[in-house]
């Protein structure tokens, strides 16, 4: 894969590690570092044996501290819109990765830290990490769909509350309102988030692809429409080897062993 300048990745056991790394600037986004992760999440996508991708921020500060506030300083109203939907692409770009996408929030999450957050599948926390949407504190609202996926996460009211407040919450808040799936003591971050990731790996990878893709298209549209989908998705995996194997196992009294077929 490319070499690049504002992002870390590593592959380990079919997991790949995306480190946002602009430390000094607190891992702040700007194009450079949206393009880097659109081109690593291209690779990645075409990729059968990357089961999981986990995303965290580099150094001891921050997962990621906003959009590049210098960045979006000079921009017009054509130029705003613009910087919107590029962030907006990537961020759709890692909630329909084919493979599970787990946010490992070690530090300050805030604006488009919080929104690369939410377009995670899973969010898990350091005690240290904090989460808040700034934005109307700098005379903007988010750009990376933060006012759409909030309210998905946390429900219209404490959304609204916080979008509007632009408080900043710790990661037990975060846990209380649903913000994060799961806290742990920092030094532990890394370690819960692969876990979890292994939990996962366990699976049919097929299976846990169309798991994805169904929660995925089932919250934006109607119950019975989300169900035929559903149903849709499940009949494709009732033809594959995985479910033969997975319940042959079961029945057998043993572990699948999963080809993603
Ligand atoms: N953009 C650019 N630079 C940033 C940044 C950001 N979002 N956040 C932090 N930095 C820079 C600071 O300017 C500072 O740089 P210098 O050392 O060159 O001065 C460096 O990172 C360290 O930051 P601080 O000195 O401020 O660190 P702190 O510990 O005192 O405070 C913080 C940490 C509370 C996170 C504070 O940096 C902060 O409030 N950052 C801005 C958060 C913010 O408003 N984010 C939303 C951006 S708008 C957005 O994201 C819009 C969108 O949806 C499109």
């Amino acid at each position: 894969m490319t070499e690049f300048q504002n992002i870390l990745f590593e592959k380990n056991d079919g997991i790949v590690f995306i480190t946002i790394n602009r430390p000094k600037a607190l891992n702040a986004l700007n194009k450079d570092v949206f393009d880097e992760i659109s081109a690593l999440l291209t690779e990645i996508a075409k990729d059968e044996s990357i089961r999981v991708v986990i995303i965290t921020g580099g150094g001891d500060k921050a997962f990621v501290a906003g959009a590049d506030i210098a960045y979006m300083l000079p921009m017009s109203s054509p130029e705003g819109k613009a910087w919107g939907a590029i962030g907006q692409g990537v961020l759709n770009q890692i909630e329909k990765l084919p493979q599970p996408v787990i946010a490992a929030v070690n530090g300050f999450a805030l604006g488009g830290g919080c929104e690369l957050a939410m377009a995670c599948d899973i969010r898990i926390a350091s005690e240290k990490a904090k989460f808040g949407q700034p934005e109307v504190t700098l005379g903007i609202i988010p750009g990376f769909a933060g006012s759409q996926r909030l309210p998905r996460l946390v429900g219209k009211g404490k959304a609204k509350e916080l979008l509007l407040t632009a408080d900043m919450i710790d990661a037990q808040e975060a846990l209380r309102i649903g913000l994060v799936n799961k806290v742990v003591p920092h030094e532990e971050l890394i370690g819960a988030a692969v876990e979890m990731a292994r939990k996962i790996m366990k699976h049919g990878p097929y299976a846990v692809r169309l798991c994805k893709e169904a929660v995925n298209v089932g919250m934006e549209v109607d119950l019975e429409t989300g169900s035929r989908y559903e149903g849709t998705l499940f009949g494709i995996t009732c033809a594959t080897h995985d479910k033969q194997e997975g319940m042959s196992a079961f029945l057998e009294k043993r572990k699948p062993n999963f080809t993603g077929k």
